[in-house]
């Protein structure tokens, strides 16, 4: 008997079924189990694929115990402390850090693909003047796919880079352009002078013609502290294997669909609340809360199983320790308090809310811990960045994961188009 197998017994006719076990490089190893259905004529029933791998993957490694994560082999935490968010991008894209004069020419390039076509500007004049940026970002990605359509086809290398460098570029552009519209400001143009993140900045708070905002004391100018701080958390939001949005952008890619169709479908996944829209909604708990006097009257609903009350930025499927991610943002965070005024009433609700959270046999019994949201609604808010931008930011971090991993699942021999089973239970 090869021991590299796993046997399964059908009790009710006592028939073995042996199936390989493959090894991945790292985490746990995976029962190949494809041939199950035309063997037993079962289905394996995984709501959730709380234990189904749907793929191969060699681009980012959780493992949830330790509270590890990993893009192509490097911590999260040398990233987040001795790199840059382009450096990440290149990381994920190419799987190896860039050297100067990579990084450079990668530089420059996004800077240059950063502007839209002016066709697509009209586009937002389409919706009303208070549409969630969410909502306004999903349909603009897919309506760039309609000025892209020779990404359909992607043949060499350079035509992979292409649609891949394009779309990282334009995200922040169109980002900054749903949240003016949603005010009914002027856009502002992308600046080549600028980098990735503090261009982001400039094109949300710049006035026409790239001036800031001017008080009595003078030009409040975007500090380095504010463009570092962002670019941590762009870092930290990167790729995060097959969570729920990426889990969409491969099932779309596997029908054949445009690469930027499949991103918009990612965006649209992204923004429910139990997944990145949790950053917005964190921030809105803290403010229902309104007072540390309040904290444990709230903590009681969230344990109440009557009560559909559950804590925003706590718990994560699978981090069953600590989200990695939210002990650097912890970090930031502490590091931030003085130099961005984040003493504030929502971060003293934050706090108390963590130590009793932290504490309490509820929260420890089903390990849930602060994740990433937790933290980031908090640092956000320091940096003036509005509520409604919070996820929006998640995805200006993740579209290069999300690429990545499309572009990973092209070139898979395995792949097949996402198609599940069911248990029938009706009529
Ligand atoms: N507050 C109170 N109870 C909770 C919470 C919470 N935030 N999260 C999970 N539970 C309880 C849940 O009621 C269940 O209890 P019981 O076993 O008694 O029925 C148990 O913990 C397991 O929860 P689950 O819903 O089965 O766990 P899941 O792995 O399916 O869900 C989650 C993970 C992140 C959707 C969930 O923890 C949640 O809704 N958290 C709040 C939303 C949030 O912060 N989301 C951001 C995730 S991190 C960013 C990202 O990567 O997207």
């Amino acid at each position: 008997m090869n021991k590299q197998t796993m046997t399964m017994r059908d009790n009710r006719t006592g028939e073995e079924y042996h199936y390989p076990i493959l090894e991945g490089t790292r985490g746990p190893s995976v029962v190949d189990a494809r041939s199950f259905f035309s063997d037993t004529g079962l289905f394996l029933y995984d709501p959730g694929f709380t234990s189904t791998a749907s793929c191969d993957s060699e681009i980012t490694f959780i493992n949830g115990t330790k509270g590890e994560l990993r893009y192509r082999g490097i911590p999260i935490e040398t990233l987040a402390t001795e790199h840059t968010y382009l450096e990440t991008c290149y990381l994920l894209l190419h799987g190896h850090l860039p050297d100067a004069r990579r990084l450079n020419e990668f530089d420059l390039e996004l800077r240059h693909r950063a502007f839209l076509h002016e066709g697509l500007r009209n586009l937002f004049r389409a919706f009303p003047d208070n549409a969630h940026p969410m909502a306004t970002l999903s349909a603009a990605v897919t309506a760039l796919a309609s000025f892209y359509g020779e990404h359909l086809v992607l043949e060499t290398p350079d035509d992979y880079a292409a649609m891949a460098h394009r779309i990282i570029a334009k995200i922040p552009t169109l980002a900054a352009y749903a949240y003016r519209h949603s005010l009914g400001i002027p856009f502002i143009y992308p600046d080549i002078d600028l980098s990735f993140t503090e261009n982001f900045l400039t094109m949300m708070r710049a006035y026409p013609g790239g001036k800031m905002h001017r008080t009595l004391q003078g030009e409040r100018r975007i500090r380095d502290v504010e463009i570092q701080a962002l670019d941590t958390i762009f870092t930290l939001h990167a790729d995060h294997e097959q969570n729920a949005s990426t889990t969409v952008v491969r099932s779309v890619a596997s029908t054949g669909a445009h690469p930027y169709v499949a991103i918009a479908s990612g965006i649209a996944a992204l923004w429910g609340r139990a997944h990145g829209g949790a950053n917005e909604s964190v921030i809105a708990q803290l403010e229902q809360i309104g007072s540390v006097r309040h904290v444990e009257k709230f903590i009681a609903r969230a344990k109440d199983k009557n009560d559909p009350f559950r804590l925003m930025g706590f718990g994560h499927r699978v981090y069953k320790n600590f989200d990695p991610r939210a002990r650097i943002l912890k970090q930031l965070q502490d590091q931030l308090r003085d130099e961005l005024n984040l003493d504030t009433e929502l971060m003293e609700i934050a706090r108390r809310i963590e130590t009793i959270a932290l504490k309490d046999d509820y929260f420890i019994e089903r390990k849930l811990y602060p994740n990433i949201d937790f933290y980031t609604g908090v640092i956000l808010t320091a940096l003036q960045i509005p509520r409604s931008m919070f996820t929006p930011i998640f995805v200006i971090g993740r579209t290069v994961g999300w690429v990545a991993q499309w572009i990973e699942f092209r070139h898979d021999p395995a792949a097949k188009i996402a198609r599940p089973r069911q248990r029938y239970t009706g009529a």
